[in-house]
């Protein structure tokens, strides 16, 4: 994979051009001491709220007590509030290319439904996706070009309740839809099996006129979503290769293209360009949720319920303080 192909499924460098089919969203620059902010390990107190909490730390050597303090950042703060408005008072939010899904279980409300900059905060600062993001974008490319100059953005997207059993992945080479897989794999969703045809039909249609010859490359992965009116939407774009999940594929057989044809053909067509379909077949094979390795022990997040989430995060500190 290069770089391009990496730098090409920012937010930023699609939403313009496929706005008519995905969910409205607003694109904010991120100033260079909020990425600061965020990368920061010591500071997890998040900022805006009405009393912002404090907490005493001792140093290493112990010999003084610091405070630490929320940093504020009231210019971007109104931006996001504004921006947050515009787009009905809930958003979704990611950057350049990941939203923070690893750390959904510490938000007060189990959920990527941000109301306010500090919801955002919180969720960024948990997030190892986030990270990665930041740190090393483009880990799986294998040119050796220098790593190109990035601008980090904030994306804030509708909130809109999206039904798992919807979404599906697509992968694309050469131009050609090749593979469609539930995303949400770790479930058994009998009506996924049962429409499985028109499924394909539809995501094929979609292709055909919305994606294909209009994205930057001729290899590549995007999401979609198909409302209960049977609409399909655009969800998102990712690079053809490891960084992206493969779901119910392999990238061995993604790229090679061997093997996919072997797939029972739905409805008996094998027509040349019919991309192979993969669902989860019962819920004999469902796995446990993928996020669960992210999640601390339940103790912990019992402490969180119906409390101030700040007190679970001065309890972590504690612990994480604490001298062996
Ligand atoms: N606007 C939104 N509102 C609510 N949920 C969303 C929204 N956009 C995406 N999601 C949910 O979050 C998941 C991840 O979104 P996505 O943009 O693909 O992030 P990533 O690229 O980090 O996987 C989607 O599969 C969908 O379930
Ligand atoms: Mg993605």
């Amino acid at each position: 994979m290069k770089k391009e192909q990496v730098l090409n499924c920012q937010f930023s460098c699609w939403y313009p051009h496929f706005k008519s089919q995905t969910i409205r969203s607003i694109i904010l620059p991120l100033p260079q001491n909020v990425k600061d902010y965020l990368l920061d390990d010591g500071t997890l107190v998040v900022s805006g709220r009405e009393d912002p909490p404090t907490c005493s730390q001792e140093d290493d050597d112990g010999e003084e007590a610091e405070e630490i303090q929320a940093p504020e950042f009231p210019e971007f703060a109104l931006k996001v509030e504004e921006a947050i408005g515009s787009l009905g008072g809930s958003v979704f939010p990611k950057l350049n290319w990941s939203a923070p899904r690893d750390a959904y279980w510490i938000a007060l409300n189990s959920s990527l439904k941000c109301k306010c900059l500090s919801d955002i905060f919180l969720l960024f600062k948990s997030s190892d996706f986030i990270t990665r993001d930041f740190t090393q974008p483009f880990i799986h490319c294998n040119d050796d070009s220098p790593d190109p100059n990035l601008q980090y953005e904030l994306v804030l997207r509708k909130w809109c309740e999206l039904i798992p059993g919807a979404e599906f992945r697509c992968f694309v080479k050469e131009n050609k839809l090749i593979g469609i897989s539930q995303r949400d794999y770790t479930q058994y969703y009998e009506h996924i099996s049962k429409q499985k045809e028109e499924i394909c039909r539809l995501t094929q249609e979609f292709f055909k006129k919305h994606i294909q010859y209009k994205f930057f490359d001729e290899d590549f992965v995007f999401d979609i979503y198909r409302d209960s009116m049977g609409r399909v939407w655009l969800i998102d774009f990712n690079p053809f290769g490891e960084v992206t999940d493969s779901l119910l594929f392999m990238w061995e057989e993604l790229r090679s293209g061997n093997g996919l044809k072997d797939d029972e053909s739905e409805g008996g067509t094998m027509e040349q360009d019919y991309p192979s379909f993969r669902c989860t077949n019962s819920s004999l094979t469902v796995q446990p949720s993928p996020y669960l390795s992210y999640r601390l022990p339940k103790d912990f997040v019992d402490l969180s319920t119906g409390e101030d989430v700040h007190k679970l995060i001065d309890l972590l500190k504690l612990v994480s303080n604490f001298p062996n």
